[in-house]
């Protein structure tokens, strides 16, 4: 009987209770009317008075492995109720909104603006052959835009590049679709160029183009007031100021009044309160020609302005390269714009 006794301890201390049925199921086996206690227990009745000191003790210690196992079982189970270890109380992890990028914003509020005004979307390629990015923006063949120092060039065919400016797509427009045309080209633009907090390699443009009979310069002027009024502020002042771009005649560059005591970085109007802001003037009409468009019936203006220059205004970014590090903690900062 001791034998049999000690193979329960041994069965018992080797069963693991992973669940309240195998818990239930374990006391009934042993601790049940008809468990095998209880039928030990019978037979220990019968045992001979010499032995009953040793298989009493054996007895008592299978009873309480059985009980430790039982009780075991319980903290286990009464641990699993709680159910899993995390705390409800704890803040919760906040999932980020995402950000537009800042170029993006100040893309979208000048195409938005534009619009309003009744100029659609154009788009072209970034990549460009020479006629569209150039030749039929009036570019002499010796212009020095030309030069290897400004333009990154295609390897296999230098007669390709990557567009200059978003000025290439005026071109395409106006080879495309009959006047009046009343389009606005955002577009990512390439330069080769050495980087600096002013100036990168890759930036981004917005060009403006309007096409129709007796369009003047006062129609452009008119725009351009409307829109950094729009941009800036309903008290914005603009002033044009002559300037030169091969593809329009005559030519300006327009700025907006920025005031002195604005000038937290002495490079934003260096010292003059004017911040200039996009070239502009009236399409040269050789371009006009060019396009296949009648420099006899129509006359139109265009205009060019660099996206980053002026979200580096309107948010104080004092660095152009933090446009393209892609730094969260920068990034971050235009979380819940529109
Ligand atoms: N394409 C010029 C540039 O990249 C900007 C520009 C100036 C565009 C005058 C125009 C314009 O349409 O009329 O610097």
């Amino acid at each position: 009987m001791l034998e049999i006794i000690e193979k329960h301890i041994a069965t018992v201390a080797s069963t693991t209770l992973d669940s309240p049925e195998a818990a239930e199921n374990f006391r009934i086996h042993y601790l049940g009317k008809k468990g095998i206690l209880q039928a030990l227990f019978a037979d220990f009745k019968s045992i001979p008075g010499d032995q009953k000191r040793a298989v009493g003790q054996s007895l008592n210690e299978l009873k309480t492995a059985v009980e430790a196992a039982l009780a075991g079982a319980q903290t286990v189970s009464s641990s699993k109720k709680k159910g899993p270890t995390e705390d409800y109380s704890r803040p919760g992890y906040a999932t980020l909104p995402g950000a537009h990028h800042p170029i993006s914003l100040v893309r979208n509020e000048i195409v938005s603006i534009f619009e309003r005004m009744g100029f659609a979307v154009a788009q072209g390629p970034e990549m460009e052959d020479d006629w569209h990015n150039f030749s039929a923006l009036n570019f002499p063949p010796e212009h020095p835009a030309r030069d290897m120092q400004d333009t990154f060039f295609l390897a296999k065919d230098p007669d390709w590049a990557l567009r200059t400016h978003t000025s290439s797509v005026q071109v395409r427009t106006m080879e495309t679709q009959k006047p009046p045309i009343r389009i606005i080209a955002p577009g990512r633009v390439f330069r080769n160029e050495a980087i600096s907090s002013r100036s990168h390699c890759v930036f981004h443009q917005v060009e403006g183009l309007y096409i129709d009979k007796n369009v003047s310069f006062a129609d452009l002027k008119q725009t351009l007031l409307a829109f950094a009024q729009a941009f800036f502020g309903e008290k914005t002042e603009i002033r044009l100021r002559p300037s030169y771009f091969p593809f329009t005649e005559p030519s300006a560059e327009m700025d907006i009044w920025w005031g002195l005591e604005n000038e937290v970085d002495y490079r934003m109007t260096k010292g003059t309160g004017w911040l200039e802001i996009m070239g502009c003037g009236m399409v040269d009409p050789a371009v006009l020609e060019s396009c296949g468009i009648d420099p006899n019936e129509y006359s139109g203006y265009a205009f060019g302005m660099g996206i980053e220059r002026i979200a580096m205004q309107r948010f104080q970014i004092p660095d152009i390269r933090a446009f393209y590090e892609n730094d969260l903690r920068f990034l971050r900062n235009f979380q819940g714009a529109p």
